[in-house]
């Protein structure tokens, strides 16, 4: 159900959630200051309680009572970046609730790219918002994911619909270095470029999210050469001919890979709803930008229990 700003200022102020849209995907918020709607967003997605939430800013100013100990390089990011895809985890400070940290001394945080979002957030202060869809489904890009997984009456606030379809990406100030923490839509080339530096991957234990199977819809996604003759339906680029008389599904073309992550987990949803039960995806792409995300995206969604199958990547 579509809200105003004012309704969904009343909602989250007195302590309920609301869904938000940001550039990436839609987020399931709460207001940080509002234990009980915190806890609602782990009881409505399903959340391990271990899974920390990103907390989303209108403005500097917001971030800076949440954060300390933040190195120079942070506010040239934050320069760069912000409004944007990037979410640093850093020192948290002592009174942030628990439940937003899992019990982590750093907190994840970010200033969406988005107009009625930052508006809202303005009027209602810091909101935590992780992307909203049941735990370990696709992310929401589109109203409808959002009612298949809450229903048609969980409130949206009103606003353009997310214009990336993948997540934004996590680095880490991790004891006095920045460390890379999950894929997203800037490349780790882009901030590796832009800080001058090599960064390092850190080990998955930083980012509880990263543990968990993710993205994944119920048709089984495969993306080895045996597989192609087996599965329902075959996704690819339109400008790639796969000699296959299955249902095809379009990515776009191979050398837009912007239209790939947008288009990517509206696909995803779309095999449960044409009850696909195996997908073979082409994930034959360029090792490299956004690419990189679209590729380990599809690798998390796809059906792991495969040692009969011969891989044909990495
Ligand atoms: O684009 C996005 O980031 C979207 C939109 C709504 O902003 N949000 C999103 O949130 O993807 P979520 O909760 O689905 O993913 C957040 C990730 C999780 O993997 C979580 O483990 C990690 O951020 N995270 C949160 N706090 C952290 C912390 N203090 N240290 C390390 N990782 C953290
Ligand atoms: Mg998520």
């Amino acid at each position: 159900m579509i809200i105003d700003q004012k309704k969904a200022k009343k909602i989250l102020l007195e302590g309920g959630n609301v869904i938000i849209p940001t550039e990436t995907v839609y987020g399931l918020a709460g207001s940080i200051n509002c234990p009980n709607s915190i806890e609602t967003i782990y009881r409505l997605k399903n959340r391990p309680k271990q899974n920390p939430l990103i907390i989303h800013f209108a403005n500097l100013k917001q971030v800076l009572e949440c954060v300390e100990d933040v190195p120079e390089s942070f506010y040239r990011l934050a320069k760069f970046f912000w409004p944007g895809p990037l979410t640093m985890v850093l020192q948290g400070r002592n009174n942030l609730n628990h439940a937003i940290t899992a019990g982590l001394k750093t907190v994840a945080v970010r200033i969406p790219a988005h107009l009625e979002t930052l508006k809202l957030i303005e009027e209602t202060g810091p909101l935590v918002a992780p992307s909203a869809n049941i735990s370990g489904r696709p992310s929401s890009t589109k109203i409808k994911h959002i009612e298949n997984d809450f229903g048609k009456n969980f409130p949206i606030l009103e606003g353009t619909e997310p214009i990336c379809g993948l997540e934004s990406t996590i680095i880490g100030w991790i004891d006095n270095k920045w460390v890379f923490l999950r894929h997203g839509v800037i490349s780790l080339q882009e901030i590796e470029r832009f800080l001058g530096e090599n960064i390092n991957h850190s080990d998955l234990q930083i980012c509880p999210g990263t543990k968990f199977r993710h993205y994944s819809p119920e048709a089984k996604i495969f993306y080895s050469n045996e597989m192609f003759f087996k599965a329902d339906a075959i996704v690819g680029y339109e400008n790639r001919s796969y000699l296959s008389k299955k249902p095809f599904y379009s990515l776009g073309r191979d050398d837009d890979p912007k239209k790939i992550a947008y288009r990517l987990f509206d696909l995803f949803r779309r095999f449960d709803e044409d009850c696909l039960k195996n997908v073979w995806i082409d994930i034959k792409l360029p090792n490299e930008g956004l690419y990189i995300t679209i590729i380990e995206r599809i690798l998390k969604a796809s059906y792991t229990d495969s040692s009969n199958f011969e891989s044909n990547v990495l």
